[in-house]
């Protein structure tokens, strides 16, 4: 089966083009490169053994769209990573978001309505929850209104989704990830950021390997234990292996509503400082750590309920924290030792 995966260049998914390939399905990456690097496709296949189809295809070009479509007829599933996904740029220039990543998926949408099925997996985020009234959050907690553009691409993306479902034969499957770490463990593939890392593991381990000179705590003074902010650290190949977990229930027509949702993290909250602390025993060496103001717009603490992936999907986080900061310092490692 051949199966369509959007952005399949980038974090996220290059990670799940490994974990289709290694089920067996033919994949097809399209990806316009902007924020993730050619080479890719080289570490899929030194883990894989397959290099995955590419085409550079940029989603807001519907006519690039359309002919994709018309040429790869034989497309069973969707995975859709493809999306411009910082929060600060998306309140700096908003239009480039609601471009980017609501009109992509407009177009994704038009072509797979023309099928007499279609099975779709959507890349949304626990940042549709805002800061929830009541932890650990589940699927029906309130959606509140979003903090960034960025976020309320992923809330209308969610809307789009399910207006479509009502009136077409694609059923869809949101996955709303909570905080995506880590690397593949062979260090083939992993997080490629471009310029100063926006998330905090990044940023970490650029400053163990003296990239940045220290990381700026954004903020101590949170009602949190330690006053730091919580939030659900789910290792990148647990995340991947979601996917084709949810795209098999679609295929299967195990799905028991046309569009269904599933929150996907640990289940467990780790403040910055337990982070720091971890990624300094898997080191084995000291941060250089500064406390700073809160960051405009953080919530204090997100954390899963999993019950619902764990129980529906048949799916569970397998990393620890430690492992998935182990994964992430050997691939910083790799990446500037090379
Ligand atoms: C985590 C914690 C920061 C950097 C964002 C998006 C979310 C998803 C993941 C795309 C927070 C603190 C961070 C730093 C710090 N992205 N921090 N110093 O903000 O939870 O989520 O990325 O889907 O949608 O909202 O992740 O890694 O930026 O921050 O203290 O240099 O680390 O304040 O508490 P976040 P993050």
């Amino acid at each position: 089966m051949k199966i369509l995966v959007t952005g399949g260049l980038g974090f996220i998914g290059s990670h799940t083009v490994v974990e289709l390939q290694n089920e067996g399905f033919e994949v097809i990456a399209i990806d316009n490169l902007s924020n993730s690097s050619i080479d890719v496709l080289d570490g899929i296949e030194r883990i894989t053994g397959k290099k995955p189809l590419f085409e550079n295809i940029d989603l807001r070009d519907k006519s690039a769209v359309q002919s994709f479509f018309s040429k790869n007829q034989d497309i069973s599933g969707v995975i859709h990573f493809a999306a411009s996904k910082a929060v600060g740029e998306s309140v700096e220039n908003p239009l480039l978001y609601y471009e980017n990543n609501i009109n992509s998926l407009v177009y994704l949408l038009q072509e797979l309505q023309k099928k007499p099925e279609a099975h779709f997996i959507f890349s949304s985020s626990c940042t549709v929850y805002g800061q929830a009234e009541k932890m650990p959050i589940t699927e029906n907690a309130h959606i509140q209104s979003a903090m960034s553009p960025y976020g309320n691409t992923k809330q209308i993306g969610e809307e789009i989704i399910t207006d479509v479902a009502k009136v077409t034969n694609i059923n869809s499957i949101l996955l709303r990830y909570f905080n995506p770490i880590g690397a593949h463990p062979s260090a083939e593939i992993g997080e490629l950021p471009l310029g100063v890392p926006q998330n905090l593991v990044p940023f970490i381990t650029q400053t163990a390997f003296g990239i940045r000179e220290k990381l700026s705590v954004f903020g101590s003074d949170y009602p949190t234990p330690d006053g730091t902010a919580i939030r659900d650290y789910i290792h990148v190949v647990d995340l991947a292996k979601a996917h084709v977990i949810a795209l098999q229930r679609l295929l299967n027509k195990q799905n028991l509503e046309k569009v269904e949702t599933f929150n996907l993290g640990t289940g467990t909250g780790s403040s910055v400082l337990e982070v720091i602390t971890a990624f300094e025993k898997v080191s084995n060496q000291k941060l250089n750590y500064q406390i700073v103001d809160r960051r405009e717009g953080d919530i204090v603490e997100a954390f899963a309920n999993t019950d619902k992936a764990n129980t529906v999907l048949g799916w569970k986080a397998q990393s620890t924290l430690e492992e998935a900061l182990t994964s992430a310092w050997k691939w910083e490692q790799k990446i500037r030792n090379k």
